[in-house]
């Protein structure tokens, strides 16, 4: 059936400013990880897209190697950005990335200037476009020089195949010189993707420091913890669940993280919110958050995500029993 966005899709969502550039971010945002791959139903994702366009959110997250197989995501969003979004590319903010092993041989891992210029070729093929907005390099790189990651980087956006980059997966100093080389070469870096989660609050440590400083914005992935903060497990491991069908969701880690999570249910009960709703809140209260980048396998959970904006403030004491949740040994 022929698709027509919403009229009203930009009525509720709020946009917020990345770092201290002129780019704007929805605050909450899909990433097409999961669920969007060759083996996934092409019309499921297409219906997420879809309904993630119609309640607000611009930014569409990818990389090379997202599927399975590697590929096949980017391959699909361009489908849909062919069959759907005719005439809509100025309203939307489309990533992807280079930096995981994406194809055989010493010149498809990692950040050389090789492989990085030859992904984002491949992947403008895929997604059929002439640019994305965000680049971003997916990880550190421990045998290549920064300078020459970020000399690739710089040269992207002025080829015009990138309209901004990013990094993702460094460490704050890293961070750091990564920002001071791309500030000499004249291209500031928009933005760091790090995972950010109740169970994972690294970043806390130096991060948010650095992007202070260096005025980078912040998009947190795996805000959910992969599903792990929301009520999907509280029963159980279902069978079209991340945990059992996927690799990187261990059904350890569900059992782990079950006490905390029935704890945190409770707070999420007294706020009436979902708990995935109260883990979204929960990121966006520290300000150098740009946008809380989650995934989802159906149309709910998205509706899910944006509801969270419903109920953004906190508490001190919310705040400080929720701390004390995650102090406790799981
Ligand atoms: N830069 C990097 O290295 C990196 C790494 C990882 C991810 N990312 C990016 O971040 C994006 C998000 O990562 P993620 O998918 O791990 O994020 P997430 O939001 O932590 O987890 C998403 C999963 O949680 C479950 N879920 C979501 N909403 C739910 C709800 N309301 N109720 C119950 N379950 C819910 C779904 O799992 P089910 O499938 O079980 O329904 C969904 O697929 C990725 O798509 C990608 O763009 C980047």
């Amino acid at each position: 059936m022929q698709y027509t966005p919403d009229s009203a899709r930009y009525d509720s969502m709020i946009y917020k400013r990345c770092g201290k550039s002129g780019l704007k971010f929805p605050a909450v945002s899909l990433g097409l990880w999961h669920n969007f791959g060759k083996v996934d139903e092409f019309e499921n994702g297409q219906k997420m897209i879809r309904r993630a366009f119609d309640l607000g959110i611009t930014h569409f997250d990818l990389a090379n190697n997202y599927g399975p197989p590697a590929g096949s995501a980017e391959e699909n969003f361009g489908r849909i950005l062919k069959s759907d979004f005719q005439g809509y590319r100025d309203e939307l903010l489309i990533s992807t990335k280079a930096g995981w092993g994406m194809w055989p041989g010493p010149y498809g891992d990692f950040g050389s200037r090789k492989y990085l210029i030859a992904s984002l070729d491949q992947s403008l093929k895929r997604m059929g476009l002439d640019y994305v907005d965000i680049f971003y390099h997916h990880r550190p790189d421990p045998e290549t020089p920064l300078e020459e990651t970020m000399t690739a980087l710089d040269q992207i956006v002025r080829s015009g195949k990138a309209l901004y980059v990013g990094i993702s997966s460094y460490d704050a100093p890293s961070t750091r010189r990564a920002a001071d080389i791309l500030k000499e070469l004249g291209t500031p870096c928009l933005i760091h993707q790090p995972q950010y989660n109740m169970f994972n609050r690294t970043i806390e440590q130096q991060h948010l420091e650095v992007f202070n400083q260096t005025g980078m914005g912040c998009i947190p992935f795996s805000p959910l913890a992969q599903g792990l903060l929301t009520d999907r497990y509280q029963h159980g491991i279902p069978k079209d669940s991340r945990a059992s069908k996927s690799p990187f969701l261990r059904p350890e880690q569900v059992e782990h993280s079950l006490r905390q999570v029935k704890a945190l249910q409770k707070i999420a009960d007294k706020r009436e919110q979902k708990l995935s709703q109260l883990a979204i809140a929960w990121i966006l209260r520290l300000p150098e958050i740009t946008s809380v980048l989650v995934g989802a396998s159906r149309i709910s959970q998205i509706e899910d995500a944006v509801g969270a904006l419903n109920n953004l403030n906190f508490f001190a004491s919310e705040l400080t029993e929720i701390d004390q949740i995650l102090a406790e040994q799981a």
